[in-house]
């Protein structure tokens, strides 16, 4: 008995929702088998060139999995098969897509018996392999699909789905590496209150653009004063991508999670495609690699 999971990309933080909001993408997604074993443990296979680590607590599915065998004490084993389309160290939450997948495909050959907040606090075991953070801000979207708040991941994670209107993604993904602890370690700790304010007035104002179907206020709202401008400059053509996708027509967007990967969200599909040539150009002329996805918010 196999079970087959589609774990999807994840764009976490949304600009402006640092840690806290997130959301799937209708491509690209990883593809993984499942099945209990009589073989105690957990067996990872990648399927795949990536080189990811196949020692259980070292690999993002295992050590998720090894987090809900915890939970579920009468499973001998599981093997997990992974074929990974997400790119690691994408910013498109790659691990992510990993962990989900692995506890919501144990999950349903164990006949659904963990709920979805249950799921996201095994996935995030896996998280904290691959950055040294718990956060559920890719996590919770791959488990629940759509739009996601997290409104705390203590004592036990809060997920809020949100309700969003057709909404258009582009993302390019330049070939560089940003590793998220790094880009977690450049942050200040300390946020002035002016900046505060901002932020949270732009926060609840776009989980209300997304609410309300208002794409004017989603526009508005994707502003980010305290993460933004500190990791943008890990990032070349970060402001050509932008600039140039605002005036393409798109409503906004910024760093995907902690990048390399940018995204700008639209309304229209024409405008996603006009942005899409100019994140092509600006990677052109900037003599970099890079794959754009053209995809929507699943
Ligand atoms: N919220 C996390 C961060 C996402 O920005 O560090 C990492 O993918």
């Amino acid at each position: 008995n196999t079970v087959t999971v589609l774990a999807p990309a994840t764009v976490a933080n949304v600009v402006c929702g640092f840690d806290v909001l997130g959301f799937a993408l209708a491509e690209p997604h990883d593809e993984m088998h499942l099945r209990l074993t009589d073989e105690p443990g957990v067996h990872i296979l990648n399927d795949d060139d990536f080189g990811l680590p196949t020692v259980p607590a070292r690999n993002v599915a295992g050590a998720a999995l090894l987090a809900m065998l915890r939970a579920a004490p009468e499973v001998t084993g599981v093997e997990v098969r992974i074929r990974k389309h997400i790119r690691p160290g994408s910013g498109i939450g790659s691990s992510a897509a990993s962990a989900a997948g692995a506890v919501v495909g144990l999950n349903a050959l164990l006949g659904g018996r963990f709920s979805r907040p249950e799921l996201v606090e095994f996935a995030m075991y896996g998280e904290e392999v691959a950055s040294g953070v718990r956060h559920a801000d890719n996590i919770a979207p791959a488990i629940y699909g759509g739009v996601t708040l997290i409104r705390a991941t203590t004592p036990t994670p809060d997920i809020v789905p949100l309700d969003a209107p057709p909404l258009f993604v582009t993302v390019v993904h330049p070939q560089i590496e940003v590793k998220t602890s790094d880009a977690r370690r450049i942050l200040k700790q300390q946020v002035p209150l002016q900046d505060a304010i901002r932020q949270w007035g732009n926060v609840g104002a776009l989980v209300a653009g997304l609410l309300q179907h208002d794409y004017a206020l989603i526009g508005r709202a994707l502003e980010d004063v305290i993460i933004e401008p500190v990791r943008s400059i890990l990032i070349p053509g970060f402001q050509q991508v932008k600039d140039g996708s605002h005036a393409a027509g798109a409503l906004g967007g910024g760093i995907s999670g902690s990048g390399p990967s940018l995204f700008m969200l639209s309304q229209h599909e024409a405008t996603a495609q006009a942005v899409a040539d100019v994140m092509r150009d600006t990677y052109d002329r900037l003599g970099l690699a890079y794959y754009v996805y053209q995809t929507t918010i699943n």
